[in-house]
């Protein structure tokens, strides 16, 4: 029997290239799907949460390309990691970390999508920071695609509408795969597909007043994005025998309000439509059969191939993963109270605590989800965000977070219990190590970090960096493999 985290665990932290990196008009890239996203320092939070941009506009996006300011559009700044990792590396040697996730961003690959030939200076730009986490002793962990396409895709193609979609991101994967394969150990072909359907612009990049029946495009750009994330299995493997390609999806474990069997039957209803559709398809390689009668109710038909099937079916993942944030509460009760979350709204849970932002502190949630991912595949699982969004104060070059040391501590624990359990769990990439502009909000106050970025809602701040107490709290764990928990 396992007695608590295997020797070689893993132990991480993760950002994407469109919430850290900025420098979006630098060495040749080209402009992409979040540099569009606008954001006003003076919304109030109910209009920071309704004006988030789930829903993008035609007008908004024709807006935004015309707009050249960076300020209104904080993704196109991030905390400059760009120009700054190897200092941030360096914090992330100090802490201990055995393996850095973050995404390649398409548009410094080909600027335009659609190229021939590929940006030498953005290849360049990978292969040094993946040496230099390789110098600093990291392994590296690259989400080829984390929400953010060249604008170009959409404008000319329709985006992930389009099925030619598929060839360019196959041609910008082989040339990872080629020029910068070497120095990745695990590849995520696509960060939480099942975005797609939660927040569409985001993560199928749908502008919402140009569809007919929205739900409809959503389900055909993600059958596309199935189609290129098996394809993607295929050419690495090709590519690079060996390689490890995972699946991953946002994680919405859900339990029955109440033990009334209307409760307990929508809460399998939403954790098939909201989870395991997704991981059906990509580790099972099929659509699974209670989506058929999803599609048939609500009007929804599919375009697909001859061969398609027989793709998904050749070509599934190596491991799955997943970003675990908060559970959810399935019930009929059209009268229960709502709160915040990751991507999604749902329903309270009375018994659990939640962050600033609503959304609700479950540590055992995140066993039981390593539970039931691992029985339902058996397949390896690495979990590939987590973490609280807070207020964080700075004080003198102090931050103190107890409240970000609990929920790791929290979560760790019940990681380890996972663990026992006989869940093979890879590793655990803590969400936004470093403060990053965040994803849902747009706001660089809901900070994750143990590391503080010194930067505002507005852009302002020296952007330097500085450890806050769960950085010192979390090198001691890791330098103890989570044995003092
Ligand atoms: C995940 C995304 O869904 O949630 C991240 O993959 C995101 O990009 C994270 O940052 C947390 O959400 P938010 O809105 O707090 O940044």
């Amino acid at each position: 029997m396992r007695t608590g985290f295997p020797e070689n665990f893993l132990w991480g932290g993760a950002i994407s290239a469109s919430q850290a990196d900025g420098a979006y008009d630098v060495d040749g890239k080209g402009l992409d799907t979040q540099d569009l996203r606008y954001f006003d320092s003076r919304w109030t939070k109910e209009e920071r949460d309704h004006q988030r941009n789930i829903n993008m506009t035609g007008e908004q996006f024709k807006k935004a390309l015309i707009e050249k300011d960076a300020v209104n559009y904080p993704f196109r700044q991030g905390i400059n990691f760009y120009h700054h990792y190897k200092e941030d590396l360096a914090l992330m040697e100090e802490l201990g970390l055995k393996i850095f996730r973050t995404s390649i961003n398409w548009a410094r690959i080909f600027p335009n999508g659609d190229d021939v030939e590929p940006n030498e200076a953005g290849i360049q730009f990978y292969v040094n920071l993946f040496e230099e986490c390789r110098k600093r002793g990291m392994k590296v962990f690259a989400t080829i695609l984390h929400y953010n396409i060249p604008v170009n895709l959409v404008t000319k193609y329709g985006g992930w509408k389009n099925r030619k979609t598929i060839d360019f991101y196959l041609r910008y994967a082989r040339v990872l795969f080629e020029r910068i394969g070497d120095r990745v150990d695990y590849w995520l072909p696509f960060n939480e597909i099942n975005a797609g359907k939660f927040n569409p612009y985001n993560g199928v990049c749908l502008i919402k007043d140009q569809e007919e029946h929205y739900e409809n495009a959503i389900y055909q750009c993600l059958h596309h994005q199935f189609i290129a994330n098996a394809l993607t299995v295929k050419l690495a493997h090709e590519i690079i025998p060996g390689s490890k390609v995972g699946g991953m999806i946002a994680r919405f474990t859900t339990y029955p309000a109440t033990c009334k069997p209307e409760d307990v039957m929508q809460s399998i209803l939403d954790e098939q439509y909201a989870n395991y559709f997704y991981t059906d398809v990509m580790a099972r390689g099929k659509y699974p059969s209670y989506m058929e009668r999803y599609f048939h109710e609500n009007q929804i038909t599919i375009q697909k191939e001859a061969g398609d099937d027989r793709i998904l079916q050749q070509y599934t993942v190596d491991f799955l993963s997943f970003s675990y944030y908060m559970s959810m509460v399935a019930t009929t009760d059209k009268n229960w109270d709502r709160t915040g979350g990751n991507l999604v709204t749902g329903n309270k849970n009375p018994y659990l605590q939640a962050s600033d932002w609503g959304w609700k502190i479950d540590p055992i949630g995140l066993r039981v989800s390593l539970n039931q991912m691992y029985d339902r595949y058996q397949l390896p699982v690495f979990i590939a965000e987590n973490g609280i969004g807070a207020l964080d104060e700075y004080t003198d070059g102090k931050i103190h977070d107890p409240y970000r040391i609990d929920y790791l501590r929290e979560h760790f624990k019940q990681m380890r219990e996972a663990i026992v359990d006989g869940v093979e769990l890879i590793g655990y990439t803590m969400w936004g190590i470093i403060d990053i502009v965040s994803c849902g909000t747009i706001e660089m106050r809901k900070r994750y970090g143990v590391i503080y970025v010194d930067r505002d809602d507005r852009g302002q701040g020296s952007n330097q960096r500085y450890k806050k107490d769960s950085f010192y709290w979390n090198q001691q764990c890791i330098k103890d493999n989570g044995e003092n928990l």
